[in-house]
């Protein structure tokens, strides 16, 4: 399948995996890729550029594809060496950056000089309009349902592609809530030109996460993610647990006067312990509503392969098959 994004990524077909906290590790990018999509390296989850720059050259090592690498600017106290990581991704000959958190203004001139296609993920088309108007490539447009941060907005897809095929000059990826390819044919049909997945990548034979993490994924319906930190006005989707409702139950009792100190037990350095020790309830964990269309644990390329071929088939004959 041809759209502007595998013209834009030099990829075969229109699926990308997003950055994902303690997940995005060379294994898993360099899998997608392989199987002729795009992965993304999560440059935070490295602790230094240096360890960047290693994750970058691992990941050469399993592929001659090219695979991006995601930079999240987050609303923290002690701002990550972002200067860095960007080195670290130049230096390291990385083709695609997947920006995130906010307008990744600061960053864009030594990326764009460097021959580098950014795509920057944002919640809204106004975002979106921002990040075409400061001379992104492309954007990933992340609907209510995404797992991570879904915005304050609270638009789902089936109105913020549409809406964001009318405004948008440059093109987009629809994210949240893919999973088959009834996403990608359907995705296609508002106006994006591929799909990029968090969730579904997860469980996969080559995520580098505990096998609890994945049985939680397959074990879970569409009705187990909940909203996080909303009065903080930093929502996250994640998936349902005890931690998560320790959390829930915080914001009740405190309303308002919430402040983040209140809820560290719960999201502060969780990850590792969920994802590589596979201890599942002692935080929250980003996760989509799309947990309720995942019912197995193939190999990227099985993942990739069956999209492409059902989407092939939904193209050609079912919907082909309507008009006549
Ligand atoms: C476990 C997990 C961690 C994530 N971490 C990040 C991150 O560090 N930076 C980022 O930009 N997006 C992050 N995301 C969001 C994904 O890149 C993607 O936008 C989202 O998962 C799409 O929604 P889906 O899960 O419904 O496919 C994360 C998502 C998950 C599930």
């Amino acid at each position: 399948m041809k759209t502007r994004i595998t013209e834009l990524f030099g990829i075969e077909h229109p699926i990308m995996q997003g950055g994902m906290h303690y997940v995005g590790f060379a294994e898993l990018a360099a899998a997608v890729s392989n199987a002729g999509g795009i992965g993304t390296i999560t440059g935070l989850t490295q602790k230094t550029p240096a360890d960047l720059a290693n994750e970058i050259a691992r990941c050469k090592d399993m592929t001659d594809k090219p695979f991006a690498v995601n930079l999240t600017f987050l609303p923290t106290v002690k701002s990550p060496d972002y200067p860095g990581y960007v080195k670290a991704i130049i230096e390291g000959g990385v083709k695609v950056v997947e920006t995130a958190g906010r307008n990744p203004q600061e960053v864009l001139p030594y990326l764009k000089d460097a021959g580098i296609k950014v795509i920057h993920k944002c919640t809204s088309v106004r975002h979106a309009l921002k990040a075409q108007s400061i001379g992104c490539d492309a954007v990933s447009v992340d609907g209510f349902e995404c797992g991570g941060h879904p915005g304050e907005d609270d638009i789902p897809n089936m109105i913020l592609l549409p809406r964001a095929q009318e405004e948008l000059e440059i093109p987009f990826l629809a994210s949240g809530g893919m999973a088959d390819a009834r996403s990608l044919v359907a995705s296609l049909a508002m106006g994006a030109d591929g799909i990029n997945m968090g969730t579904r990548f997860m469980a996969t034979k080559e995520a580098p996460i505990h096998d609890n993490v994945k049985q939680a994924i397959l074990n879970a319906t569409e009705l187990d993610t909940r909203l996080v930190m909303r009065p903080l006005r930093n929502t996250e989707r994640v998936m349902y647990n005890d931690a998560t409702q320790k959390l829930l139950d915080k914001e009740e009792a405190l309303g308002d006067k919430i402040k983040f100190e209140d809820i560290i037990e719960e999201v502060v350095g969780v990850y590792p312990k969920i994802m590589k020790e596979g201890k599942t309830d002692i935080g929250v964990w980003s996760c989509g509503m799309v947990v309720g269309l995942i019912n197995d644990i193939p190999t990227c390329k099985e993942l990739v392969d069956r999209i492409m071929n059902d989407a092939n088939d939904l193209i050609k004959k079912r919907l082909a098959g309507l008009l006549s």
